[in-house]
C-alpha cells in the first residue's frame, strides 16, 4: 500500500447558486472525499437538491468552482461516471421493473448483463417481471436506486432514496451504500433524517444554503457533546435545542 489518499471526488469552492431572485447556495466550499459514503443533512428547503443538481450539473446560475472527478461539473465526458436520483421517482408506472431498467440501459449503451446486476444488488430479480405501477412505494424506490446503479458508476448522487420506507429496507439501502463505498464507489446521500448521519463515514451539515458542518457522525457527537444527532443539528445552529 502506498498510503497515499485518492484525490477527493468532489471539491467545491464558493459555489454560489441563485434559484429564481434567491441565492439559494451561499458560496459553500466543500470535498468529497472518494471511497466513502457522505451524507447531505438538512432542513428541508436549505439547499440539498439544489447543491446535487449542481454536482450533476442540470442546475442553472451556478458559479464558483466544481471540479467533479477532476473535470468541471456537468462536462460530457462525466455522464456515464456520474449516477443521479433524483427526489422525484424517475421511472415509468407502466413498465414493468425490467423495461425500465432496459431502457436506462440502453441510454448508456449497457447490455443484459448489467440490467441482471443492478437487479440483483437492490435484491428485485423477483419482481422484475411486474409493472411498476402495481409495487409497493419502497419497491418502486428501489427500481429507481437500480436505474442509478447501472454500469458501476463512480459518483452515485442520492437525493434522498430512503425517504418513505420501512426501517428495514432502511437499514438495507444503508449497508448496500456502505457496500458500493467499499467496492471503490463515492456516494453523496441526502436525507434530512439526522439519524441517518449515523450511517455515514462523513456528513456535510447545510442549513439555510450555509454548510455549518462537515464532521463525521462521532466527531459531531463530540464536538455538541450529545448523541442525538437532531439535538446536535440544534445545538450547532445556535442552541435552539436548549431548553
Ligand atoms: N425551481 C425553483 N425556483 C426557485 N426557487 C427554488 C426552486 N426550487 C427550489 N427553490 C428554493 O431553493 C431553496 C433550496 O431548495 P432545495 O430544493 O435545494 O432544498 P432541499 O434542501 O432539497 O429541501 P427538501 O429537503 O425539502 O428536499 C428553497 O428555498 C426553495 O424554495
Ligand atoms: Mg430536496
Amino acid at each position: 500500500m502506498s498510503g497515499l489518499r485518492p484525490p477527493p471526488a468532489v471539491e467545491a469552492e464558493d459555489l454560489t447558486v441563485v434559484r429564481g431572485a434567491a441565492e439559494v447556495l451561499h458560496g459553500v466550499s466543500f470535498q468529497i472525499p472518494a471511497g466513502q459514503v457522505t451524507g447531505l443533512l438538512g432542513p428541508s428547503g436549505c439547499g440539498k437538491t439544489t447543491l446535487m443538481r449542481a454536482l450533476v450539473g442540470v442546475q442553472r446560475n451556478v458559479s464558483g468552482t466544481l471540479r467533479v472527478l477532476g473535470s468541471e461539473a456537468g462536462r460530457a465526458g462525466l455522464r456515464s461516471e456520474v449516477a443521479y436520483l433524483p427526489q422525484a421517482l424517475s421511472i415509468y408506472s407502466d413498465l414493468t421493473v425490467r423495461e425500465n431498467l432496459r431502457y436506462f440501459a440502453s441510454i448508456l449503451c449497457l447490455g443484459e448483463e448489467a440490467v441482471l446486476e443492478a437487479l440483483r444488488r437492490v435484491r428485485l430479480t423477483g419482481l422484475a417481471g411486474r409493472i411498476v405501477r402495481e409495487l409497493s412505494g419502497g419497491e418502486q424506490a428501489r427500481v429507481s436506486l437500480a436505474s442509478a446503479l447501472l454500469g458501476d458508476p463512480r459518483l452515485l448522487v442520492l437525493d434522498e432514496p430512503t425517504v418513505g420506507l420501512d426501517p428495514v429496507l432502511r437499514s438495507q439501502l444503508w449497508r448496500l451504500f456502505g457496500e458500493l463505498a467499499g467496492a471503490g464507489a463515492t456516494l453523496l446521500v441526502s436525507s434530512h433524517v439526522m439519524d441517518e448521519a449515523r450511517r455515514c463515514d462523513e456528513v456535510l451539515l447545510l442549513r439555510d444554503g450555509s454548510l455549518i458542518a462537515r464532521d463525521t457522525p462521532a466527531g459531531l457527537a463530540r464536538t455538541t457533546g450529545t448523541e442525538d444527532l437532531d439535538e446536535a443539528f440544534l445545538r450547532l445552529i445556535g442552541g435552539e435545542g436548549s431548553p
